[in-house]
């Protein structure tokens, strides 16, 4: 299993000062040489945490594998040709909400996003589709030819142990496996911490975990070094 760090709210510490630090850049290269396979971040309309400038950076100091977390717009898409990550991940925006509320409606929007999707991979850059575990949407998600979708765990995150959280976990193993069939490739992420993350890591159709809060949460209190080893420790299981 492997990780992908998701450096955003090191510069939502920044930005809550206005200030020049946590450096979200320094973050990810710590990352990086904690074993991190990947760095992602979400550059979002209202430029709340990164910004362009990290982009810029990111791209210039990321050795694994830089992943761009944007809404389908043409804002995003003349930033994603000018930056060319190595993924860029589709995901819903609203402004009012304080993270990512979902997956995308791929089903309503497959008009819009097919010609938004070709247009990225002419440009050289894989595409990846931040989605609920329904297989409706992940037959979409084929059609509308991505190679690659990331499951969304927020439900499953969001829900205390017991029969209503195996039943969400149910659903996301369930879609990983009609994904694995429709050959796609499968990440899972959002909302995932060290205490819920064991059974997502255990379905063995996903390949990758995209973590962020939880782990600058814990280097607020150990560094990110140790926060990041610790994950990766504990998906490694898997
Ligand atoms: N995946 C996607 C598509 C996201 O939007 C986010 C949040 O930015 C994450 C994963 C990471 O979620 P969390 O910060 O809760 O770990």
């Amino acid at each position: 299993m492997k990780l992908a760090v998701n450096v955003d709210h090191f510069a939502t510490i920044r930005e809550a000062r206005h200030s020049h630090e946590p450096e979200p850049i320094l973050a990810a290269l710590l990352a990086e040489q904690a074993g991190a396979d990947g760095i992602v971040c979400h550059l979002r309309g209202d430029r709340r945490h990164i910004k362009e400038r990290d982009l810029k950076v990111l791209r210039e100091v990321v050795k694994t594998k830089l992943n761009l977390e944007m809404a389908a717009t043409e804002e995003m898409k003349k930033i994603a040709f000018s930056i060319k990550p190595d993924i860029v991940s589709l995901v819903p925006e609203r402004e009012e909400e304080l993270t990512t509320e979902g997956g995308l409606d791929v089903l309503s929007n497959e008009k819009h996003l097919t010609p938004f999707i070709w247009d990225i991979k002419k440009a050289g850059i894989k595409v990846s589709i931040f989605v609920d575990p329904d297989l409706k949407q992940i037959e979409v998600c084929h059609k509308v030819d991505v190679t690659l979708i990331e499951l969304n765990t927020g439900k499953y995150a969001d829900l205390k142990p017991g029969k209503e959280r195996q039943e969400a976990l149910a659903e996301i193993k369930k879609a990983a496996e009609r994904s694995h069939e429709l050959g796609l490739e499968i990440h899972a992420g959002h909302g995932l911490d060290y205490k819920n993350v064991l059974p997502v890591a255990a379905i063995p159709e996903i390949k990758e975990l995209s973590i962020g809060f939880s782990i600058v949460a814990r280097s607020a209190m150990v560094g990110i070094e140790k926060a990041v080893k610790e994950m990766i420790a504990l998906i490694e299981k898997y």
